[in-house]
């Protein structure tokens, strides 16, 4: 079968990689890709935002099938659009991708279906925010509506950085029309776990749970990122949990947006915070996570293509989704800088043998040489059946690569290794 994946970054790359094990994926078409991806994929310089330019690509190369990976086209209707012209594809339609697309509707939709979350407000003027916040309980936190490349929360310690966020959110338009409205929220404390979820909208399988590392630098300090490293699975996610995470949060997400119409058929990433007072939902994602999906698809014993089928057709009850009992480490080496400022272009090799557990984000090729072209630039994998050993690995293998320019926190999964211990 001919496939084509939408993305260019860390997350296709695995996507890619694992739908290659598939005996029926022949081709795969990557829009747009990277150069670090040639060797498993042939990239298309076709935006991920640029519908119209997807849709014909598709047609005229006879799509078999088509995963949509990245928020954006997703919640521009990506799915949608191929759908109408016959070609099957993996992800939701925009009406349920909005799960992400606002914050509004997916707090409003865990308020009207008793699904746990922090307790909240939503304004539509800076005014009454402000008034709010005169009283509100610090720390607060304070989320624009829309879609904000990830940076759309923002934790206030003080009741000045709460007006703040609001001043620059609402009346400076830092995220554009996504700030229009904005949701302000209890803080909440425990750890967090991300967990994806395949579902057909009635089916929910779980996958693997996963850690995420998403302060920049060493001891969760520096500014967040979209994420610098992940572990799977997640030491905290015990199976008592996720029966309580099944029953409370994941099967009536699912059912909820069947009942408002909105079925969801794709991947769900279910962000939670294991309170004290149990399980709460942090954000919903209407999407593979990244860098999450590094680390929980080298675990999938199970065919992707063929759950991915079965999820996009409904029928994902008969469908196996198993995982290895193994971890598996992902470390993010960054440009020096990220997430601020950072210079681009500089060499990276690779050692071929390593090429395998290496999956490449912000790269490029030029003159036939692979060079860093964005923030987060390659994340380095390793699996084995303890986590030390497959940290201990990943670590080894970022030693292995050459990259002048290269940043990367040195303390990945050591939160895991601790809990662990207990
Ligand atoms: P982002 O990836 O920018 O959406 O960051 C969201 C991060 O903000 C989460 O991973 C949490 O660490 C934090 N966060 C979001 N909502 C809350 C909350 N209600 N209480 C405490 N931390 C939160
Ligand atoms: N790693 C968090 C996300 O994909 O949104």
């Amino acid at each position: 079968m001919k496939i084509m994946v939408v993305g260019g970054g860390g997350r296709e790359h695995a996507i890619v990689k694992k739908l290659k094990e598939s005996p029926r994926v022949g081709e795969i078409f990557v829009l747009p890709g990277n150069g670090g991806m040639t060797e498993d994929a042939t990239p298309v310089a076709i935006g991920a935002k640029d519908l119209d330019g997807i849709v014909k690509f598709a047609v005229e190369n006879k799509i078999d099938y088509a995963v949509v990976a990245p928020d954006d086209p997703l919640v521009l209707g990506c799915v949608d659009r191929l759908t109408e012209v016959g070609i099957p594809c993996f992800g939701p339609r925009a009406n349920a991708a909005i799960i992400e697309g606002s914050k509004v509707f997916s707090k409003n939709l865990m308020k009207k279906y008793g699904i746990p979350t922090a307790s909240y407000e939503v304004f539509e003027s800076a005014d009454d925010a402000y008034s709010y916040l005169e009283s509100a309980p610090i720390p607060t936190v304070i989320k624009a509506d829309g879609l904000a490349l990830g940076k759309g929360v923002i934790i206030a310690t003080t009741r000045a950085e709460a007006l703040n966020a609001v001043q620059s959110i609402m009346e400076e338009g830092k995220f554009g029309a996504s700030g229009n409205k904005i949701v302000i929220e209890e803080f909440l404390t425990g750890p967090e776990v991300s967990v994806l979820a395949f579902t057909d909208g009635t089916t929910v399988r779980p996958m693997v749970s996963s850690m995420d590392h998403k302060r920049a630098c060493d001891g969760d300090t520096g500014l967040n990122t979209g994420g610098m490293g992940t572990v799977a699975p997640n030491p905290y996610y015990t199976p008592e949990i996720a029966a309580e995470c099944m029953e409370k949060i994941f099967l009536p997400t699912v059912n909820a947006m069947k009942a408002e119409g909105r079925e969801f058929r794709g991947c769900l990433y279910f962000g939670l915070m294991l309170t004290p007072c149990g399980p709460k939902v942090i954000e919903y994602n209407c999407r593979f996570g990244d860098p999450e999906t590094q680390v929980v698809l080298p675990l999938l014993k199970s065919d992707l293509l063929e759950i991915m089928m079965a999820t996009s057709s409904g029928r994902l009850s008969e469908c196996e989704v198993e995982f290895s009992t193994d971890s598996c480490a992902c470390v993010i080496m960054a440009s020096r800088g990220y997430p601020e400022k950072y210079e681009s272009g500089y060499p990276i090799d690779v050692p071929a043998d390593i090429r395998p557990y290496v999956y490449v984000a912000g790269a490029r090729l030029s003159d036939g040489k692979l060079v860093s072209a964005g923030g987060r630039v390659l994340g380095v994998t390793a699996t084995a059946s303890e986590l030390s050993d497959a940290l201990a690995i990943a670590y080894e293998r970022v030693g292995k690569i050459g990259f002048d320019n290269a940043f990367y926190r040195k303390d990945i999964g050591q939160r895991a290794l601790m809990a662990k211990k207990g």
